[in-house]
């Protein structure tokens, strides 16, 4: 029996039981730790150190995931799924650090929820603002999970608060600690008077959970000494007082989040968590495209592209779309729509992403995300429909922020070059500009680490050393508008036009002085930072 939160349409089992969604924290609050308790119990993998330790084994085998490991940072997201109780989870990794942060913005558009890590002693950081704030741009539900309870932490009211006034959001108990740092002995269930003790002695051990019949009951004491009891009461009265209780619709709003506090390293809090999740967290949700909406519970099959990850492996040279499924029930061999191009696509081998392997997927809900690996095809901002022309908007494309000029070392290889890049812009990873007067591209990235990102992948996957250089040109603008117009500008602007890898024209320039004159000057043209995918 699917237990969820009123209000939500009444979709086919299936496609009810799912959950999409991503986690946010700030690098080091423990979001690695935590996808790998979800994946133990959800019996995606049998012992906890997996993920890791898959994911050293395939950093091995480059040098730019080296690169990574390095850094310390995970520059490629993907996507996971497993099964937990009546629900099926589809977990999106985002890459952790703000220099990646768009490719994190367009995995969002792909999740109906997150949960927001935050590390008890820290608090809400700059990078979780951050990703909150995007997370509310859509209304997305988010659960928090208050990681490193083990450890000294902050007081509880104070991180509640804390949450409440930065990020304007109501905050709910789900759950209370019980004593801190060395004391921390577990928590108390609030939504179910349970009580929650923590194993220091086996990490992967889950905790024992003890009926209680409310506060007053004497087993109460049994197992929580005396100074951490009349602390534990206290607290409890006081936020049952003083704090809103959980409201699933306010919750499904975006409006209220419940937090859960927890040991993600011993496995403390990670299951009622999960029971939250699938709780309180969203269905597959409606999905805005044009010329209408997509409802999940429709019986055609739509999805759309929300990142490419090309050369994943790079002995075969494959790209992978990753695909959010908006409705309808896929079967593999299906032949779908690809509305930007309108030709059939027969999507005969694609995959699911179970958290040790690839698999094949033989089908798929909306809610899931499946890969489908391709040659180019498919592009971020893409649509697969049964046919009708429907294309899904609000992917983010984000304006380039530092721009830089590269050419290749060996001159002769500029043609090989110039797919590379392709690839990359197709890719997300950068905006590529071919300047029309004169040789080279001008790339444009939205953190200085992608530079250095860039360059190690183009060497290694492409076999072609590159040398980025300073540009003449630090903005990038789409030029559109009316056709005779745009015409007039580009032949009286050629010094400052450029072409990115869909042709759209750019205009590239220095100065916001130039660009507040164009507006002046060409009232008829439009200047954007950002171009929507499509
Ligand atoms: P991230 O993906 O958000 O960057 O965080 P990650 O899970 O890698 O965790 C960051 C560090 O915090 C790791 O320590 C991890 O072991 C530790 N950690 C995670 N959860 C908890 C917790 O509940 N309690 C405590 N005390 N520590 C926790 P590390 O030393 O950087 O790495 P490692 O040597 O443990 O692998």
């Amino acid at each position: 029996m699917l237990d969820t939160a009123s209000n939500q349409p009444t979709l086919s089992p299936e496609i009810a039981r799912r959950r999409t969604f991503a986690i946010i924290s700030h690098p080091d609050a423990g979001k690695t730790t935590l996808t790998e308790k979800f994946l133990l119990y959800g019996g995606a993998i049998q012992m906890a150190g997996q993920v890791r330790a898959k994911g050293e084994a395939r950093r091995t085998r480059s040098d730019f995931m080296q690169m990574e490991k390095d850094r310390g940072i995970s520059v490629s997201a993907s996507a996971m799924s497993f099964d937990y109780g009546p629900y099926r989870f589809n977990l999106v990794d985002t890459p952790g650090h703000s220099d990646f942060s768009e490719d994190t913005y367009r995995t969002l558009t792909a999740v109906d929820a997150a949960v927001m890590v935050i590390d008890g002693a820290k608090g809400v950081e700059s990078q979780t603002q951050k990703l909150f704030e995007v997370c509310r741009l859509r209304d997305l539900p988010i659960l928090t999970f208050c990681n490193k309870m083990d450890r000294e932490s902050r007081d509880t009211f104070e991180i509640i608060d804390e949450i409440q006034e930065m990020l304007a959001i109501d905050v709910t108990p789900a759950s209370w600690p019980i004593g801190v740092g060395r004391d921390f002995i577990g928590c108390y269930d609030m939504l179910r008077d349970r009580l929650e003790l923590m194993d220091r002695a086996d990490r992967n051990k889950v905790a024992e959970s003890i009926e209680i019949k409310g506060l007053d009951d004497p087993k109460l004491a049994e197992h929580v000494p005396a100074h951490l009891l009349d602390k534990l009461l206290e607290e409890v009265e006081m936020a049952r007082e003083l704090l809103p209780v959980l409201d699933p619709q306010a919750v499904l709003e975006g409006h209220m989040t419940p937090i859960w506090f927890g040991s993600a390293i011993n496995s403390f809090g990670v299951k009622e968590l999960m029971e939250g999740i699938g709780q309180y967290g969203p269905q597959p949700q409606v999905q805005s495209a044009e010329p209408r909406q997509i409802s999940p519970d429709e019986k055609k099959v739509a999805g759309f592209v929300f990142k490419v990850q090309a050369n994943m492996d790079p002995k075969h040279r494959d790209r992978v779309a990753f695909v959010r499924m908006a409705s309808g029930h896929f079967k593999r061999g299906m032949k779908l729509t690809h509305v930007r191009s309108k030709k059939p696509m027969a999507i005969t081998n694609p995959v699911l992403f179970l958290a040790s392997d690839r698999e094949l997927a033989d089908e798929a809900w909306a809610g899931d995300i499946i890969g489908i690996p391709n040659h180019g095809q498919l592009r971020i901002g893409d649509t697969l429909t049964e046919g009708e022309a429907i294309r899904v908007t609000g992917i983010p494309s984000f304006a380039p922020e530092l721009l830089q000029g590269v050419r290749a070392g060996d001159p002769m290889k500029a043609k090989h070059l110039e797919k590379a890049l392709m690839q990359f812009a197709e890719e997300g990873a950068a905006k590529v500009f071919k300047p029309s007067i004169g040789s080279g591209f001008i790339v444009g990235v939205v953190g200085a680490l992608q530079f250095e990102v860039l360059a190690s992948r183009i060497e290694l996957e492409y076999g072609l050393p590159v040398r980025f250089e300073a540009s003449q040109f630090t903005s990038a603008r789409w030029v559109s508008g009316d056709k005779a117009e745009v015409e007039k500008f580009v032949n009286a602007n050629k010094q400052h036009i450029a072409h990115d890898h869909d042709g759209d024209i750019v205009y590239l320039t220095r100065l916001q002085w130039d660009i507040d004159r164009v507006v002046r000057d060409y009232p008829k043209l439009t200047l954007t930072a950002t171009k929507e995918m499509m």
